[in-house]
């Protein structure tokens, strides 16, 4: 059984010091109750990753990750970050998709599958982030645009990838940032949708861990990793304070 991954996203979070910090109180409040069924990925700002690195360094069941990579060895991408120099700052994972690259950034899906791909080539642990935004949920296109997203970002990879270096984030546009969770009925029915496509895609596509992403708190979290399909969390705002994202790794 895969451990469950408590995942945070810490975007543009203030300063490296105060991510450090973040991090040491964290590590602090729960190494000594992680169940093993439990992993906790960090993903501060490029800026912080090597702060952040340092306090995890000799946590077991702790790992770091970066918030977004650009597909490519070297060469002229000014202001880029590629897998090597994540790698380098001591990541293990990354995240491709964020519904902010795709929306806000303006990334498309055959950018992205290039970066699912090299990042997964280069040994990054790969967290391809996926979700609907409110009018699509609204005009009914929730299975249409899940099953796209994941067939667009997995186009160039092995079926037989292990399980292990891939997980899907399912945040529906609409709960990131907004306080709205979705519901547990409308997160299982897209972790369930989640979960056959990938199933129809990769050989091991059921052990691929799932996560739910969007306005996750400490109040709602032990009912959300409760639901089949869903194999952790991916935070944003309740993860910034050590205390709120250390009730959800343990709830
Ligand atoms: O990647 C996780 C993030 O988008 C969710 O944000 O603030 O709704 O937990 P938040």
């Amino acid at each position: 059984m895969p451990k469950k991954l408590m995942a945070a996203n810490w975007k543009m979070f203030k300063t490296w010091e105060e991510a450090r910090q973040t991090a040491r109180e964290l590590v602090v409040a729960v190494r000594n109750d992680l169940p093993d069924d439990r992993e906790v990925l960090l993903c501060p700002p490029f800026t912080a990753l090597r702060g952040v690195s340092e306090m995890l360094m000799q946590q077991e069941g702790f790992y770091l990750g970066g918030q977004d990579f650009y597909p490519a060895e070297q060469g002229a991408f000014t202001g880029e970050i590629n897998p090597d120099q994540l790698l380098d700052a001591g990541c293990s994972y990354a995240l491709v998709g964020h519904s902010e690259r795709r929306h806000v950034l303006g990334e498309k899906d055959d950018f992205l599958a290039s970066k699912v791909a090299f990042g997964l080539q280069k040994g990054l642990k790969v967290i391809l982030c996926i979700g609907e935004t409110l009018q699509e949920r609204k005009h009914g296109q929730v299975q249409e645009v899940l099953h796209a997203q994941l067939e667009h970002g997995l186009k160039h990879i092995s079926t037989g990838i292990s399980a292990e270096h891939l997980a899907v984030a399912y945040e529906p546009v609409w709960a990131i940032g907004t306080g709205e969770t979705a519901g547990p009925p409308e997160i299982q029915e897209a972790h369930d949708l989640v979960r056959e496509k990938l199933k129809g895609i990769l050989k091991q596509g059921e052990a691929i861990r799932i996560l739910y992403g969007g306005s996750v708190k400490p109040e709602n979290t032990a009912s959300i990793i409760s639901l089949d399909n869903v194999e952790g969390v991916l935070v944003g705002g309740a993860s910034l304070n050590a205390d709120k994202f250390s009730q959800i790794v343990l709830a």
